[in-house]
């Protein structure tokens, strides 16, 4: 059951597509404080907390402040309070109760989960206007399912999209992806993306190609097509203010872009030195910009992936003008430790500076709107205008598409990746926490940039991070400018390489009906333990994860480990894979183990009762037409249920 309670006047986003009439009483379980902007909740001892979607931290969210403001965050280290992305849905449970909330609010909340005060979950607002959604049900999995019954059905990319992709910022020129391609094609490793970043443009302007780099494009794109490859290109959300450019052109002549105050365009900075920011939250904007995608469908192109949509901002005009005027008080001065700090933080405060982001408005529903109060949907309706546009441009074909910012309701128009993580070992454990936590919040299509994006990456890293990475939706190796080359045919291990690329290919019939099913069902993909099992082991483990119906993980995440401890909530049976024809069997009993595990080997456990269907790695991205291999615990085959279908129609 879900009730819906109204504080103030909240902006509508969008986000839930259900019509639920306001309920006139008071909201339940919490405490509400209107002079605060606080709703408060006592925590029981037992009670854990999950959701909050892409956040810092492990599965259970108690002990932190989440502070939902899209950021431009590259150091996904505990400490920080806001990433990218504002998903407000948790779910509180123990034995004795359950309950899910949505806090529908599109500009900053914070959600102190027992930090302030262990026992105590607290939420603040900046404005307090908000739709508050209480959602009740028998299980965490029923208040998940009615949650995202009212926010609508998961995006679903094409089917190839389960392929692998390889990525780098950035793959300067055709040959140097003909490269890739062809190194990947000599190792033997399956691929099925390249993915574009920044330099394919034309002096960084969204939907240009550089055509020096990229010399007859159209003609590339079908190259690659050719080789079974999709060229992913990345669109970011600022316009370069440049004469003769016909995006800035046209925006500016049709006011399409954000404004400041006294009705001018603001004027911000991101890669292409100056830009304007399109105003999404603008109906007619969003159309216009949403078909510009098809000047790179036309050349072929059916995927992308949208960038700097928080939005992320290096400078803004005003502000670095403000800062120069004062750096001339510095000039020849002693600087001592309280000046000193001053100069520091003046210097270091130019990019996504929190007064830039009141500077500029919207025109959103008819009203004018400072951007700050819509803050965190600005990325969805980034997305949004690219999904609403691919529905006409592309009736019939479904687009790959997913977003670096996101908000609830963004899940119906595109995935996620999960932003510039590090080459990191606690990073590939972050990966794991935050799959369930999206999921909850609709985002299915997901994953992290496997190898880690910042920092030196090492090999061992790459594998182990491969090894999980063959079982998340969005299968990506991507890394930053000057990192480490983490390309898999670079390492010693690529035998290794080959056979986890190859068994995640036997696997997509697998991952792919599961998919279909959450996505339709609105169901989890990915789920921890105490979702599905009671016992009071389950509830403390963070770092295993059930996948669709049948399967356990239990990735190694810690370097020179030649192994790892696995809780099983009941019989299981290990299948330690090396290649998706080379795998041994075992049965164990439930409770705890010390599971060896070589960096040539995946642990995959299957759940009594349930059948793991693999077909051939060639076969993987058919139709249906598979050759099929059962592992089955205490199960018939017949009795696991494959979707099938052609993989690109749109549904
Ligand atoms: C941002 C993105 C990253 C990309 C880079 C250059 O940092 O998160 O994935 O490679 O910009 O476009």
């Amino acid at each position: 059951m879900i009730r819906k309670y109204r504080i103030g006047n909240p902006i509508a986003t969008d986000s839930v597509v259900k019509e639920i009439p306001v309920e006139q009483d008071n909201i339940p379980y919490f405490e509400r404080n209107d002079e605060a902007k606080e709703l408060t909740f006592s925590l029981d001892k037992d009670d854990k907390v999950f959701g909050l979607g892409e956040t810092v931290r492990g599965m259970n969210k108690r002990g932190w402040l989440y502070t939902s403001n899209n950021s431009d965050e590259p150091n996904h280290t505990e400490n920080k309070h806001s990433l990218y992305a504002s998903q407000n849905f948790f779910v509180v449970f123990s034995k004795v109760r359950q309950f899910g909330v949505y806090v529908d609010n599109p500009g900053r909340v914070s959600l102190d989960v027992g930090y302030t005060s262990l026992d105590k979950l607290i939420i603040s607002f900046e404005d307090f206007d908000a739709d508050v959604y209480i959602v009740e049900g028998k299980s965490v999995i029923d208040i998940v399912a009615e949650f995202r019954g009212i926010i609508g059905q998961s995006y679903i990319p094409p089917r190839w999209a389960f392929g692998f992709g390889q990525s780098r910022w950035s793959y300067m020129t055709a040959d140097e992806v003909r490269e890739v391609a062809d190194r990947y094609k000599e190792a033997g490793i399956p691929l099925d993306m390249i993915y574009l970043d920044i330099d394919y443009m034309e002096r960084y302007k969204d939907f240009t190609v550089d055509e020096s780099a990229f010399p007859e494009f159209p003609k590339f794109v079908d190259e690659m097509k050719a080789r079974g490859i999709h060229l992913v290109p990345i669109i970011d959300a600022g316009v370069k203010i440049e004469e003769g450019y016909d995006v800035y052109e046209e925006g500016v002549e049709k006011g399409y872009f954000v404004k400041k105050e006294n009705g001018e365009n603001l004027v911000a900075a991101v890669w292409p030195g100056r830009v304007h920011f399109p105003d999404f939250l603008n109906d007619k904007a969003r159309a216009w910009f949403g078909n510009k995608y098809k000047v790179l469908l036309d050349q072929g192109i059916d995927g992308f992936w949208n960038d700097m949509n928080e939005p992320a901002i290096f400078y803004t005009e005003d502000h670095l003008n403000e800062v120069f005027d004062q750096l001339e008080e510095y000039k020849g001065k002693n600087l001592d430790i309280k000046s000193f700090f001053e100069f520091k933080e003046l210097v270091g405060s130019i990019d996504n500076y929190p007064e830039d982001y009141k500077r500029f408005y919207h025109d959103y529903k008819g009203k004018k709107i400072r951007h700050d109060k819509v803050h965190n949907i600005f990325g969805y309706n980034m997305t949004r205008a690219a999904g609403e546009a691919f529905e006409k441009l592309s009736p019939d074909k479904r687009i790959l598409m997913f977003s670096r910012s996101s908000y609830i309701g963004m899940h119906r128009y595109g995935g996620i990746w999960h932003g510039d993580n590090h080459s990191w070992w606690a990073h590939l454990l972050l990966n794991i926490q935050q799959m369930p936590a999206v999921n909850m919040c609709g985002f299915l299509y997901t994953g992290a940039d496997i190898g880690g994006f910042g920092s030196d990456t090492t090999e061992d890293l790459v594998l182990r991070w491969t090894a999980f990475g063959i079982f998340t939706p969005l299968f990506r190796n991507h890394s930053a400018m000057g990192t480490r080359r983490q390309e898999m045919y670079r390492f010693d291990s690529v035998n290794v390489f080959r056979n986890f690329v190859r068994l995640r290919y036997a696997l997509i019939p697998y991952l792919y009906s599961e998919f279909m099913k959450a996505a339709l069902g609105d169901k989890m993909l990915f789920k921890p333990l105490c979702f599905e099992y009671d016992d009071d082991r389950s509830a403390q483990v963070e770092d295993q994860l059930l996948l669709g119906e049948s399967i356990m993980l239990a990735p190694v995440y810690t370097q020179n480990a030649s192994g790892r401890y696995v809780y099983l909530p009941e019989d299981m049976k290990l299948v330690r894979m090396r290649a998706f024809d080379d795998y041994d069997e075992e049965v164990m009993s439930a409770g705890d183990h010390y599971v060896e595990a070589g960096l040539d080997e995946i642990l995959v456990f299957i759940r009594k009762g349930h059948v793991l269907p693999l077909t051939t790695p060639e076969k993987g991205l058919s139709d249906g037409d598979y050759d099929m291999t059962y592992i089955c615990y205490e199960a018939d085959p017949d009795s696991y249920e494959l979707y099938t279908d052609d993989g690109v129609s749109r549904l």
